[in-house]
């Protein structure tokens, strides 16, 4: 495509959100162009893209449905439970048990948005790289998306809709006057590791001890994905190889063992929240991390994606198909239930396991953790929000 181009859906940004969207409206023979700021090669390789692996029993449906599954089902794994680690002991929250037959999969990311963008250009979709969207305008009625290369050209896509599906530091959400960012700062980092060894067991372990928080969690058999709870002031400088393998053994407070590897990524994320309202304005409609994002302990970000991306099809696939506008028009409150959700479960499991500073939040903590652990109806709560009946649950099956 030149310079100029048309079509009736531009989705800005190839992440879960947005190339999830992409393919299911190219099935339907609605047009669609998705823009996308970086190359395919940063895309599909750089650690700093390297995201959390867990997929609701919902998630791993849709993807299913969809004809985006097949890499996850031949490399993913699938996962019945989760333990917790406290005091010394394992406890195992069973899922099918617990959550009706409910479970999940653990499959990185980076893998499913390599296979997405595959499958999609595959089937004649279109993804142009290094446009990095600039400008929107006449939101209300025909709406104009200006975009730059890296060498400065510019051009512009008119189009009937724009996603914005630009992830946490969204330039499209700008777009919508009014907006409110609901917002939350944790307390709270991750120092994360992925590194070539075996994982510390066969299932993810969430371990709270006295020194912080730990998740065990893995990428294969030999890729060991793991995180410390440090201070969002941490200084990444500050921890050896060999203090983060000695801290990791101490927060499994011997429950399992981690054996040191080579270090593939080391990185630093500290904790947030926002859910942004409304999470649209005239033609442009938000999905993914451009409009809300959680702190990764319940592993919820792609899922709350993936549920915004389904939505958002539905409501366009009945004005296309049907001539409807109320799901559009309905797109922020629809939303607002799995991403209310998604942010309630992911502060409460985010404070239930880890260490708060504040010695009166830590005594109400320790109380909780113990309770939890020892309440059938605490650890149904657990496992049927973990694997996602109230987010992606909402929506499989409904629009196939
Ligand atoms: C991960 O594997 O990176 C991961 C798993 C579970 C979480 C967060 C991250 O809650």
């Amino acid at each position: 495509m030149g310079t100029r181009g048309q079509t009736q859906v531009c989705v800005v940004e190839a992440g879960p959100a947005g190339l999830l969207l992409a393919h299911l409206l190219h099935r339907e023979g609605v047009g669609v162009v998705v823009l996308e700021a970086k190359s395919r090669a940063y895309l599909e390789t750089s650690p700093h893209r390297i995201r959390a692996g867990v997929m609701e029993w919902g998630t791993k449906e849709i993807l299913v449905q969809a004809g985006l599954g097949e890499g996850l089902l031949k490399n993913g794994h699938e996962h019945q439970g989760i333990y917790l680690a406290h005091g010394g002991e394992l406890h195992r929250i069973d899922f099918p048990s617990l959550a009706e037959g409910w479970r999940i999969w653990v499959y990185g990311q980076q893998y499913q948005v390599r296979d997405m963008i595959a499958r999609f250009l595959e089937e004649g979709g279109e993804i142009l790289f290094e446009r990095e969207v600039v400008g929107l305008s006449d939101l209300e009625t025909a709406p104009k998306v200006r975009f730059r290369t890296p060498d400065g050209e510019e051009g512009e896509l008119e189009a009937e809709f724009v996603v914005g599906a630009d992830g946490s530091h969204s330039r499209t959400r700008g777009f919508i006057p009014g907006l409110v960012l609901k917002e939350k700062n944790y307390p709270f980092a991750w120092l994360g590791i992925l590194a070539e060894t075996s994982p510390a067991a066969d299932e993810l372990i969430y371990a709270s001890h006295p020194r912080g928080f730990a998740l065990f969690s893995m990428r294969s058999k030999t890729l060991a994905r793991n995180y410390l709870q440090v201070s969002p002031e941490e200084n990444l400088e500050a921890w050896s190889e060999d203090r983060i393998w000695e801290e990791l053994n101490v927060r499994l407070g011997g429950v399992a063992r981690v054996q040191p590897g080579p270090l593939l990524e080391k990185s630093l994320t500290p904790h947030r929240a926002f859910v942004a309202e409304p999470m649209q304005h005239g033609r442009l409609f938000l999905v993914g991390d451009a409009a809300h994002v959680v702190p990764p302990t319940g592993a919820k970000g792609m899922n709350l994606a993936v549920a915004d991306a389904v939505a958002l099809f539905q409501a366009l696939w009945a004005f296309y198909r049907k001539g409807e506008e109320e799901k559009l028009r309905r797109h922020t409150e629809t939303c607002r239930e799995h991403v209310w959700q998604g942010e309630f479960f992911s502060y409460w499991m985010t404070n239930l396991l880890h260490t708060q500073p504040d010695p009166f939040l830590e005594g109400l903590r320790q109380a909780e953790l113990k309770q939890a652990l020892a309440s059938e109806a605490l650890k149904r709560f657990l496992a049927e929000n973990y694997t996602g009946r109230r987010t992606t649950g909402r929506w499989v099956g409904l629009w196939t």
